[in-house]
């Protein structure tokens, strides 16, 4: 859907659309009836899985057996149908439906592209690719290597031993700072609003050249939200701000309440673990072997 809608260029008309959004009601092109269909699709799959998974939590009541699925529609239509919920706070399934649409479109492209830089960074970093293979390996033992095999809660404890993996949660991070897959949103600015700048701008009043250190926003303003850029400002994360890293900082331990891990020298600040990454040449070992390093 995307690839037709959007990634080919952005035409006059749909330019036009987001001023006249009735325009694609009164004269849809080819995008827009592609997207329409799109939306079909969306809806038939997701009204069969909110049916199917009705009938599942149903029959659990009937049997006393509650089922037990953690998946997000599962937990959504668990919590609409909760004894102590308000019929006012109640939603429709057709809302349910639309809910799930949004899930699917702002869920999935966004994870399937995150995963897929991932994948390209740790090609490009072999040794980082190492280090997290071992971690994974880990925990991988205690688990069946078919995952359709897992019940329902080995499907919890691998998901709660994954959360748990310090150095997939930093790899995961670096990757979404480096190429977020959200690149940029929109705004709109719904008053004026004048916004102090951390960098001067430099504007023109007349024919007078200034440097300003805010600007004015007029209210109906479009902003454009640069998420990419944020994240690779050197002046934020260091001149290595677009590389794939980790760092060489030593960390130390303190006791703050908790024993938590700071930055040598940098206490100020605040707690913050980095991993050290070294390249790894060799066998795949245990995690054992890895911390001893
Ligand atoms: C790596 C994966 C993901 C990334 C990078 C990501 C990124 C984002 C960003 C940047 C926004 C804010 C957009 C804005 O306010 O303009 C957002 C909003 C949202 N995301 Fe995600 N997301 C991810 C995964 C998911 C998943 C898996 C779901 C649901 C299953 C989801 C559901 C939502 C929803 C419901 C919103 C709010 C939309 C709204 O404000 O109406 N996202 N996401």
């Amino acid at each position: 859907m995307f690839e037709v809608a959007i990634s080919q260029g952005t035409t006059f008309r749909q330019l036009l659309s987001i001023y006249l959004p009735t325009i694609n009601q009164l004269f849809p092109d080819t995008t827009v009836r592609t997207v329409q269909r799109c939306q079909e699709v969306i809806h038939r799959v997701a009204g069969r899985l909110i049916q199917e998974k009705k009938q599942k939590i149903a029959e659990g009541e009937k049997s006393g057996d509650s089922y037990d699925g953690k998946d997000l529609l599962t937990l959504l239509l668990k919590s609409n149908t909760a004894a102590d919920l308000p019929p006012e706070h109640r939603i429709s399934d057709d809302d349910i439906l639309n809910n799930i649409n949004t899930f699917m479109f702002a869920g999935s492209d966004t994870s399937s592209l995150s995963l897929t830089w991932t994948l390209l960074l740790l090609a490009q970093n072999p040794g980082i690719q190492d280090q997290l293979r071992t971690e994974l390996l880990s925990v991988a033992q205690e688990f069946p290597r078919d995952l359709s095999e897992l019940s329902e809660d080995q499907i919890q404890s691998l998901h709660s031993a994954l959360s748990g993996l310090p150095f997939l949660h930093n790899v995961t991070r670096e990757s979404l700072r480096l190429i977020p897959p959200v690149h940029s949103t929109l705004r709109v600015a719904t008053q004026n609003n004048e916004i102090p700048t951390l960098y001067p701008v430099a504007s023109r009043s007349g024919t007078v050249n200034e440097t300003k250190h805010s600007f004015i926003v007029p209210k109906g303003t479009f902003v454009h939200l640069s998420i990419e850029a944020f994240n690779l400002d050197r002046a934020v994360w260091g001149e290595d701000a677009w590389e794939f890293k980790e760092t060489e900082d030593k960390i130390t331990k303190q006791n703050v309440i908790l024993t938590r891990p700071y930055v040598s020298g940098k206490f100020k600040d605040g707690t913050q673990c980095p991993l050290l990454v070294s390249r790894f040449l060799g066998e795949v070992r245990n995690m054992t072997d890895c911390q001893e390093e």
